[in-house]
């Protein structure tokens, strides 16, 4: 492992466990892309570059008609002298050129893994953890420097990549585009997976086979968004879940993003991504840098479930931080479905009780308890508490609800500001909006402009004082509509297209500051639901919630969808009240709770209105979950049925050490002359003995695994079956 540079032939060559990337630079000066795969122990010029007359290809060297850009797979590539694909960066100059010709200036590999300054992004614990290459290009005229640093960590088949803009030039410039990633790939033969969705409907997996030209995935939204993920896989076309190549990119960012693969003229593809160039642009002045957001590839030969499980793991260790990275997180009883707006401290406080009785650890306050917000038409920004619902206050709350030996957890909407509210009227210029043009509103607010520093200082300051005002050990941070009128009243005309890359710096900033405030909150992250499920916000927030949608049928797609990226820990999965208030759809409650044990386990419904025997079932599923906790949010995933596919879904958790596993059954509709089910385990040690908790049989690990179990027969609609097994020796 590690990265490896033969001078000879300018070859770089990084390496992790499982995977090589190998760079070239071409003709002293152009980096191109040479490979990257399964890993090769050294790249002995195998693939070299094809060098041929094709016709019409321009040529930077007029005596040598078999070199252009046109052709050359590269690695960081511009336009205008020669390449005509989607370029990774350009810059805007005086005199109205965008061309630039970024060659190879010099290069240093050393230890460890710099951190990128006010982006979140992946870190190392040790300086032995990772190894770092950074590429420096240089365009000669402009002074523009394009530094490509890449990471490779040495336990994981990852690679971490961003590029820093160094100006050391006189002149100002423009970067209208500066990509985070571009890998040209020899060929075209690969299926596109992406995610696509909604609001309650996030996190859909769209596979097709590339096309000719370019496919997109893309926000303009101002957030990553439910609609998209900044995150775009190329699979080999007979690649699945357990098999083949798969070569996926995700981006740590949370704002307008881009992943894009584009089928060129010679059935090559390249793909890239980083922040949107739609609406952005960046003033470099000479002696600036601009740092672009961490992209992080990862090659898997055991298709998506291996990439998965590498995902998983380095965000789970290696992207989430603090204290609860490796905590186990609480159970926990949110009134927002039960109560809605309509609460006050008593409700709340026998909320807790009942959760408390139940097990249950931890009470969370939703929307409604601040300014005068009976609905959503007012009061956000005013964080002061509203003692008509609250008349001895939120510290008494909270210490009432501390005192039952419950934790207490708040909800804010901090970047929103609503018209009617003390915060907008004394300060109509601190939202996003454009001079005379009209604000346009989402569920009745603006959003601020965290652009700013007094608007992000505000924030800091209103959530200091709530949090410092009681003991509040959890925090849901919401984010409820996309941005509009994305311009910024402090930024001159020049700078109006940076307006939105400032935004989610500010945001970041806020969130940075807020976290090391208060190490001893955990936060969770929020947009409607899973509208900001990405790896930017899990490096501040270690959890998300997955969706406004909790129907455990619904969110039987919403989990497998995420899982293909993102840590069963990170992801907040409430067991509610049926008919479910999003889809009006009646499941049994045990099927209810599998699904959300299947994540970060907590309830969203009125406990006190629950049945006796509700009760008795909550109280069982609490308990279980406590018992599993650790194998549900730090074992292996493992996916073993699709509901994308078809009727029936099931996933496996597994220890690290294999000795323990949770199997999970779920079946959407009972259908008549079904055949008996037969359930094939995975990620289990073949030389083990488990026993079956429920049956208390024992099966060998390589039974459960190429046999399978035989599951019972049960009539109805939305089953499911939650199963363990623990090991009790070796066969
Ligand atoms: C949207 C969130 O996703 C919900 O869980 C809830 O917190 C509401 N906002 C409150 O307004």
């Amino acid at each position: 492992m590690g990265i490896y540079y033969d001078e000879k032939h300018q070859v770089f060559h990084l390496q992790t466990p499982g995977s090589s990337y190998c760079i070239q630079i071409v003709r002293d000066g152009y980096p191109g892309h040479l490979y990257w795969g399964r890993r090769i122990a050294v790249y002995r010029d195998a693939v070299p570059f094809d060098f041929i007359d094709r016709g019409f290809s321009p040529n930077p060297d007029p005596a040598d008609r078999k070199f252009s850009l046109d052709n050359l797979p590269q690695e960081y590539p511009g336009y205008g002298n020669g390449d005509f694909g989607i370029p990774a960066y350009q810059a805007g100059q005086s005199n109205g050129s965008e061309i630039c010709d970024l060659r190879y200036k010099t290069h240093r590999i050393f230890a460890g893994k710099p951190k990128l300054p006010g982006l979140p992004a992946t870190y190392i614990e040790r300086e032995d953890e990772a190894d770092t290459l950074e590429l420096v290009l240089e365009d000669a005229q402009t002074g523009l420097r394009a530094v490509l640093i890449y990471t490779v960590f040495n336990e994981y088949d990852a690679i971490a990549r961003s590029v820093r803009f160094d100006h050391t030039g006189s002149d100002n410039l423009t970067l209208l585009r500066a990509l985070s990633a571009s890998i040209d790939f020899r060929d075209d033969e690969y299926d596109m997976l992406t995610f696509y969705g909604a609001h309650t409907n996030e996190r859909n997996i769209a596979r097709r086979p590339l096309m000719p030209g370019i496919q997109t995935a893309e926000s303009r939204r101002g957030a990553s968004s439910p609609q998209q993920n900044p995150f775009l896989a190329l699979l080999r076309p007979g690649a699945d879940e357990d098999n083949g190549e798969v070569y996926a990119l995700n981006l740590v960012y949370s704002g307008n993003f881009i992943a894009q693969a584009e089928v060129q003229q010679y059935r090559t593809t390249r793909v890239s991504i980083g922040i949107n160039p739609f609406g952005f642009s960046w003033q470099l002045t000479p002696g600036e840098s601009f740092q672009t957001p961490e992209t992080i590839m990862v090659y898997s030969a055991q298709g998506l479930g291996g990439m998965s499980r590498v995902f998983n793991r380095l965000y789970r260790t290696r992207l989430s931080r603090g204290k609860f990275r490796d905590a186990e997180r609480p159970i926990l009883i949110n009134n927002w479905e039960a109560t809605y707006f309509d609460f006050n401290a008593g409700k709340i406080e026998a909320i807790a009780r009942e959760g408390k009785e139940l097990g249950m650890e931890l009470l969370v306050l939703d929307d409604g308890w601040f300014g005068k917000r009976d609905n959503d038409l007012s009061s956000l920004g005013d964080w002061t508490v509203d003692h008509r619902k609250l008349p001895e206050g939120l510290d008494n709350l909270a210490r009432r609800i501390t005192g039952m030996g419950m934790q207490f957890g708040l909800w804010f909407e901090p970047e929103m500001v609503s018209p009617d509210s003390e915060l907008y009227r004394c300060h109509p210029d601190w939202c996003l909006h454009v001079a005379d043009r009209p604000r346009t509103v989402g569920r009745n607010q603006l959003v601020l402009d965290l652009s700013r520093r007094d608007v992000c200082g505000y924030i800091v300051e209103a959530m200091s004082d709530i949090l410092s005002s009681a003991p509040i050990t959890y925090v849901k941070w919401d984010m409820n509509r996309h941005l509009t009128e994305i311009g910024s009243a402090l930024l001159p005309a020049e700078r109006q297209r940076e307006t939105g890359h400032r935004y989610i710096l500010g945001l970041y900033s806020v969130l940075d500051e807020l976290t090391s405030a208060f190490p001893d909150v955990l936060f969770e992250s929020c947009s409607s639901g899973g509208g900001r499920y990405d790896p930017g916000m899990l490096y501040y927030m270690p959890q998300t919630w997955a969706s406004d949608n909790t129907d455990a049928i619904s969110r039987l797609k919403v989990q497998y969808g995420n899982s293909m990226v993102y840590p069963a820990v990170s992801m907040g999965a409430h067991v509610s009240g049926v008919p479910n208030h999003q889809v009006n759809r009646i499941t049994p409650l045990d099927t209810r709770g599998h699904v959300a044990m299947s994540g970060n386990f907590g309830y969203e419904l009125d406990l006190t209105q629950m049945s006796p025997q509700e009760k008795i079932t909550v109280k069982s599923q609490v308990a279980l979950y406590k018992e599993i906790r650790s194998l549900i949010q730090f074992g292996e995933f493992y996916r073993i049925l699709s509901p994308f596919e078809g009727n029936e879904t099931a996933w496996a958790f597994v220890s690290d050490d294999q000795s323990e596993a949770v199997l999970a059954f779920f079946r959407v509709l009972s259908q008549p002359g079904e055949r008996v089910p037969i359930l094939k385990c995975k990620g289990l040690n073949p030389d083990y003995l488990y026993r079956h908790h429920e049956t208390g049989k024992v099966y060998g690990g390589d039974e459960l695994m190429y046999a399978g179990l035989t599951l019972p027969r049960i009539k109805g609609d939305f089953i499911s079956l939650f199963w363990r097994f623990s090991k009790t020796g070796e066969q």
